[in-house]
């Protein structure tokens, strides 16, 4: 065995390389596919010098591994088919590499347009080169922009500014001509708040809510667009809307202190355009524009919603020869200050169109829509009536026990919509600048009797892959996944959000903690919380202090411990999931400043002490309570805060380690054992095995965090086992704290049965008592259908916590390494639990499908399973010996791409090769 493994590594790669086509019959056994730049497919306008490269390897043979590869990045089409890497050619590279290839090449110039390929050699031959594709460099430097920042500095006469806002929209005009032969042309804009771009009429892209919201006095982002094909030789008109969204913000009137604004709506924009007789033109935003704020768009308001006056439509604006003169000048305003950068995070779209399952009449003129499903979006509706009809829309989660809309959780925000109608023609009508959580609409004004037919439900979120797939036999997981889903996408807003419904949306570091590692596995979130830790550095204080939202739309610096240190763990999960290593390199430095700043400010007798949340909503003692009064539920703050310290110790020092601070690596390392030394004296009883006051949450954390003496583990687990079991009766008693390590914390320690009981029960506490009670997202408060309102939403996604993960890495069996991370050697160890008959799932990784489909049939294990090229698998089959596990036709051993390891209890554990495998075991 030994001496045959030797020969594969050493000689079969070469036999092959100068054989594959022989052995395979044809030169497609390895092709490559979805060819990204930064992780993002042919992008427009990145502002990286350096972007990285991946791809996909596909193969048709099992094992296959890139031994080799070659990058040509050519300035055009040509030179590309020719071969040509005339800005970058690596040379055939050794290496297995296949994501994040860093751009080595000659300097990229703004606004540069670039082709590239790639061809790679692998121990099963070598590929032909790839499909081109392409990327194209945004404006470098603020330098770059030509033109001004314009808008109109300013409210109207039908504006109010009050707690509940009121400012129009604003439209801007120019007209400019065209002479020459157009061969590239690329619209840059950086429209704020929201801004909706026209070119001769015709909508720019299929972004909604754009751009992505920031901290707008620390850094804006652009938007890049090719618009080669949508300009005319001649006249042509560019025209934009500007919206408030959070850069006039619409709560600031009220709490000026604690909600920031930044003014009103401006933007800049600059279409560079490229003649083919090598000449260039830029239309740029300066006081030759025209604007008008007495347009159709009379008020939109994130929170209160937005209200449309179809009769101050203004038909062929956006297009030339159309009569401005009444139109105001745009007039130069100040810049709003901080970076101009790229934006590389998806920006929200119409993602999906749905379809409402009923509509009641609540009384004269008041029908109640229900849409089947709580989501964030808005809605499209048709109708026709006479002239100045008008239409109210209001959105909410749920309806009374009367039928009436409820309300009162979405407190202040008002969530309504208003169309006033041209009348006599059938009209449609969705809104530009805003969304609502709702499910149910309640509709008064409507002309005529509304039809189900009149209304769509317009879904919106940022604009991402969805890359997982899971299905269980157990119809709660299946139906909580589903909830699970709906939540998570509902609340990617350019932002996490807490929720898309009151009037808070902020994006609360505390609430993905480890939400974000799980949702992960369902959607390509490695841009939005790239983008995110962006954010929070530009949050961060000169002192080092990081707030609990951010951007800090909101000011909430509180010097917690538990909700900032999401900065590290997200940056651990884009490292983990994704192979991004960039983004720990970017932020490592404000990372430490946060530790250094807590260590120093909050060390008293070798713990930290600062905490405010507490283990945020733990099922309290009273249905009808938000959060527990009763100190046996509440767990120590100066706990909670050195036991996530010492976690994010260990982050920081994983971190420097990898950028070769070793220094710092074992600063981090003593600073994490002194604490453990403190907060075992302090906390911890060794003859009772717990913590504390023996919450659920004090016990798991010394426990996951490896805080705990080794020998006490057991001891201490049986102590969370008791509690979950004995004194909860099989039920979940942990706020958002203890529920990021609660499913993974239980199986680790060898209780997924617990934890099965947990995801599976339907009886209050759980995830599944929210679907029973007909939650279609997941619930803010474990007891959302009986609590206060005051702070209840039914669309948060914090109680989640690492539920999604041990959805996947623990019941379908599809986790990454983390010392090979981006899923380049993946563990896939399902756990066998009584009750659980099967689990389906896939997961898109970027090195390619990962997927795994089990089921038990009496004593037998059936398992298939799905490798990407140029990974590799520890297969963990459940098999009482490894000569009772086969795959297809043939003992496992002896099938190609296999390797047997050893017997690890009752499992036999395989080293598998990239390919397609069928297993099937004797447990
Ligand atoms: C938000 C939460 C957040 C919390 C922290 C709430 O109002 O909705 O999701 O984490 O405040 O205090």
């Amino acid at each position: 065995m030994k001496h045959k493994s030797i020969l594969y590594l050493i000689i079969f790669p070469l036999f092959l390389l100068t054989t594959g086509m022989n052995v395979y019959g044809k030169a497609d056994v390895v092709s490559l596919q979805n060819l990204r730049t930064e992780l993002l497919v042919n992008p427009v306008g990145i502002d990286v010098t350096q972007p990285r490269l991946s791809w996909e390897i596909r193969s048709a043979a099992r094992a296959t591994v890139q031994t080799a590869y070659q990058v040509l990045v050519a300035s055009s089409e040509e030179k590309l088919s020719a071969n040509e890497g005339d800005l970058w050619n690596s040379g055939k590279v050794g290496s297995d590499a296949s994501v994040h290839v860093k751009y080595n090449g000659t300097d990229l110039k703004g606004n540069a347009r670039c082709y590239w390929k790639v061809k790679v050699w692998t121990n099963k031959g070598e590929s032909a080169w790839s499909s081109p594709a392409t990327f194209t460099i945004g404006l470098l430097n603020s330098i770059d922009w030509k033109g001004r920042w314009i808008g109109m500095d300013r409210s109207f006469p039908w504006d109010s500014e009050t707690q509940w806002s009121r400012l129009s929209a604003r439209y801007l005009r120019k007209e400019f001509e065209t002479k020459k032969t157009i061969s590239r042309a690329t619209a840059y804009i950086i429209g704020l708040g929201l801004y909706e771009l026209y070119l001769n009429g015709q909508k720019v892209g299929d972004q909604v809510l754009a751009p992505g919201p920031t901290d707008y006095f620390k850094g804006v982002k652009y938007n890049a667009f090719d618009v080669t094909g949508m300009l005319k030789p001649g006249k042509n008109a560019v025209g934009t809307i500007l919206g408030n969204g959070r850069y006039y913000t619409m709560r600031q009137a009220y709490k000026p202190y604690k909600i920031k604004t930044f003014g009103y709506p401006k933007m800049l924009f600059n279409l560079l355009i490229e003649y083919s007789d090598g000449s260039n033109e830029a239309i740029v935003s300066d006081d030759s524009w025209k604007l008008n704020a007495d347009g159709p768009i009379r008020s939109n308001n994130e929170y209160d919603g937005e209200e449309y006056d179809a009769n101050k439509e203004m038909p062929g604006w956006n297009t030339s020869g159309f009569d401005d003169s009444k139109w105001l000048k745009a007039t130069f305003v100040q810049e709003p200050g901080g970076t101009y950068e790229a934006q590389m995070n998806e920006n929200m779209k119409v993602m999906a169109t749905i379809k409402p399952v009923s509509i009641k009449k609540l009384k004269a003129n008041t029908y109640i829509l229900d849409m089947g499903q709580n989501f964030a979006g808005w809605l499209r509706m048709r109708v026709k009536g006479s002239k100045g009809d008008t239409v109210k829309l209001r959105f909410g989660e749920d309806v009374q026990a009367n039928g009436e809309l409820y309300v009162r959780n979405l407190r202040d925000a008002r969530s309504t919509d208003v169309y006033i109608l041209k009348g006599g023609v059938q009209e449609s009508w969705e809104p530009t600048f805003v969304y609502h959580g709702f499910r149910f609409v309640e509709i008064t004004g409507y002309p005529g009797t509304p039809a189900i037919e009149d209304f769509d439900g317009r879904v919106i979120y940022d604009d991402m892959k969805t890359t997982g797939g899971f299905l269980t036999s157990d119809a709660t997981i299946n139906q909580v996944y589903k909830n699970a889903k709906w939540g998570i996408l509902s609340n990617y807003k350019g932002m996490p959000v807490d929720c898309p419904q009151r009037n808070e949306r902020q994006p609360w570091l505390g609430d993905r903690t480890t939400g974000a590692y799980g949702e992960s596995f369902i959607f390509d979130n490695s841009r939005l919380y790239a983008k995110w830790l962006d954010d929070i550095r530009q949050s961060q204080k000169e002192d080092g202090s990081i707030p609990d939202v951010a951007p800090a739309f909101w000011r909430y610096y509180s010097d917690n411990v538990t909700w900032p240190s999401t900065y590290m763990t997200i940056a651990d999960m884009l490292y983990r999931q994704y192979g991004d290593f960039e983004s720990i390199r970017k932020h490592y430095d404000s990372m430490k400043k946060w530790m250094d700043y807590m260590a120093a400010k909050y060390t008293r007798d070798g713990l930290i002490t600062k905490d405010k949340y507490g283990d945020w909503c733990v099922p309290p003692e009273s249905k009808e309570m938000i959060h527990s009064r009763d100190p046996k539920r509440q767990t120590d703050g100066v706990l909670l805060a050195s036991a996530t310290y010492v976690h994010a110790s260990s982050l920081m020092g994983k971190f420097a380690k990898l950028l070769n601070k070793n220094e710092d690596a074992a600063e981090f390392a003593a600073r994490a054992s002194a604490i453990k030394d403190a907060f075992n004296k302090k906390f911890f009883d060794p003859g009772k095995g717990q913590y504390s006051n023996n919450t659920i949450t004090a016990n798991l954390l010394p426990l996951v965090y490896g805080i705990v003496p080794e020998n006490s583990r057991e001891k201490l687990m049986a102590s969370i086992a008791d509690k979950i079991m004995i004194e909860n009766k099989g039920h979940i008693g942990t706020g958002v704290i203890g529920t990021q390590w609660l499913m993974r914390g239980l199986t680790a320690n060898g209780r997924p049965d617990i934890a099965y009981r947990l995801a599976s029960n339907r009886d209050y506490p759980s995830w599944g008592y929210m679907a029973e009670n007909g939650a279609t997202t997941i619930w803010e408060l474990w007891n959302g259908n009986t609590a206060n309102p005051e702070m209840n939403s039914a669309n948060h996604v914090m109680l989640l916590g690492d539920l999604v993960i041990w959805y996947y890495e623990n019941v379908a069996g599809i986790k990454s390494d983390p010392d090979a991370p981006a899923f380049k050697k993946i563990i896939m160890k399902p756990e066998m639990i009584d009750g659980l008959t099967y689990a389906r799932a896939s997961y898109q990784s970027v090195h390619g499908l990962v997927k795994s489909d089990w089921k038990k049939a009496g004593k037998t294990f059936i398992w298939n399973i799905s490798v990407p090229a140029n990974t590799r698998a520890l297969v963990y089959i459940p098999a009482s010996s490894a000569e009772k596990v086969k795959e297809g036709k043939k003992a496992a051993s002896a099938s190609d791409g296999l390797k047997f390891l050893k017997m690890e209890g009752n499992r036999a554990l395989f080293e598998a090769g990239s390919g397609d495998y069928s297993f099937t075991s004797n447990m």
